[in-house]
Order: C-alpha cells, then structure tokens, then sequence
C-alpha cells in the first residue's frame, strides 16, 4: 500500500446497517449496557486502519481523522432533530464478521442513530436513566487549558 500524504486521505469508512435482519444480528453483539440500542433503526459502523492516514514517528493520525469526521457527522444529524449517539461497547469480532469487514481495520465506534425518546430513557435500568437524565457536568477551562506566558 503506498504511504499515506499529509493531506486529504478521506481514511474514513461508514458502513450503513438498516435491514432488520441484520441490525437484529448486530444487536447482539452489544455489551449488555446497549440494550437501549436495540430499538435503532439505523446503525453506523466507523472503520478505519492506521496505515490509510499519515504516521509521523509516534503520532499515528487516523483515530484523529476519523473523529473529527464522525464529530461533524454527529452535528449534522442533530439539526434535522436525530440523535447520534457512539458507543464503544460492542464484540468487535463478531460485528467485522457480519458486515464482512477485513480482519486488520480497526472498527472504531458505532454510531446509534434515531430519534430522541421519552419512552427509551423510561426503560433504561435506574443507574442509566439517572445518567441520562442529568447533563454531565463539564470540566472549567481551566482544568483543559494551560496558558503560556
Ligand atoms: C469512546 C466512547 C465510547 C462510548 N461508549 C458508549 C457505550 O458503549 N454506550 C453508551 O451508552 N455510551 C457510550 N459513550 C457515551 C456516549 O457516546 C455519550 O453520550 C456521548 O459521548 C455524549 O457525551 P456527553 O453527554 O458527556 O457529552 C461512549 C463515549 C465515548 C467517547
């Protein structure tokens, strides 16, 4: 495989799951803790590999690249009033072996995307629907920031 540019690589890959059949299949390689997952019906799988984006000694770019796309895919969904919510607590194995996936890409997150629903977080287990229910607080800038003088 040539080496990745510094530039424009698109290293991102999505794949769409929306038949019943097969969304059912990949619920059931959700962690318990994505029951609530089950009632999507749509799911986004990102996947990507280290080499399809560039490598500058020990700063590998693809999970930054990836990111910055699926953050921007997220945004977009929210104006029409969908809900993109990732999750990482999947059987990474099973999922590449249904979506027939090479064995060496690195299936980063799942993209759970529906609409926003009252009902859902009422069949969350409590701990769960607590969490949802409140904001999580956000750390003050400057606990991220440090500024140079
Ligand atoms: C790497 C990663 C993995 C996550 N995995 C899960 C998951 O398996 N299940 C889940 O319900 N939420 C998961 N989340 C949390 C949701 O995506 C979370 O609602 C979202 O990050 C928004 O967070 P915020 O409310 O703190 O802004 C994960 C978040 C991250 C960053």
């Amino acid at each position: 495989m040539p080496r990745a540019l510094l530039h424009n690589n698109q290293l991102w890959r999505f794949a769409f799951i929306r038949s019943r059949e097969k969304l059912e299949r990949i619920y059931n390689a959700l962690s318990p803790g994505n029951n609530w997952a089950r009632s999507s019906s749509l799911i986004i799988a990102v996947y990507s590999k280290r080499e399809y984006d560039c490598i500058i000694r020990d700063r590998e770019y693809y999970l930054f690249d990836t990111g910055i796309a699926v953050g921007f895919m997220i945004l977009r969904a929210a104006e029409p009033g969908l809900v993109a919510h990732i999750i990482a607590g999947y059987n990474s194995e099973m999922i590449k072996k249904e979506l027939n996936l090479l064995e060496d890409v690195n299936l980063i997150v799942l993209i759970i995307m529906g609409r926003h629903s009252e009902r859902l977080i009422e069949k969350l287990p409590p701990p769960q629907r607590e969490r949802e229910e409140r904001r999580p607080p956000r750390k003050s800038f400057n606990e991220i920031a440090k500024i140079i003088k």
